[in-house]
């Protein structure tokens, strides 16, 4: 489970509600999948990994403000075709 350190660290975050990871994308869902063929890819795909991007399954750079509020450390997950 979640040691004193890290509750006590996580309740101070503006964002944070029990263990949820997604408070806005497809709500609605009971789990939120996301298909993307390759071929409508382009040369690259800049995926999110925050829950926070407006375009979501797309990085929309939201990651960097979710950094700053909570002192995370994440970012988007590239994915280029050789
Ligand atoms: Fe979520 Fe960039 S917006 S990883």
């Amino acid at each position: 489970g979640v040691g004193p350190a890290l509750k006590e660290r996580l309740a101070k975050c503006p964002g944070f509600r029990g263990n949820r990871v997604n408070e806005n994308i497809k709500m609605e869902n009971n789990k939120v999948v996301d298909t993307i063929d390759i071929e409508d890819m382009g040369d690259k795909g800049v995926f999110c990994r925050c829950w926070k991007s407006k375009k979501f399954p797309y990085c929309d750079g939201s990651h960097n403000k979710h950094n700053e509020d909570t002192g995370d450390n994440v970012g988007p997950l590239i994915v280029k075709k050789a």
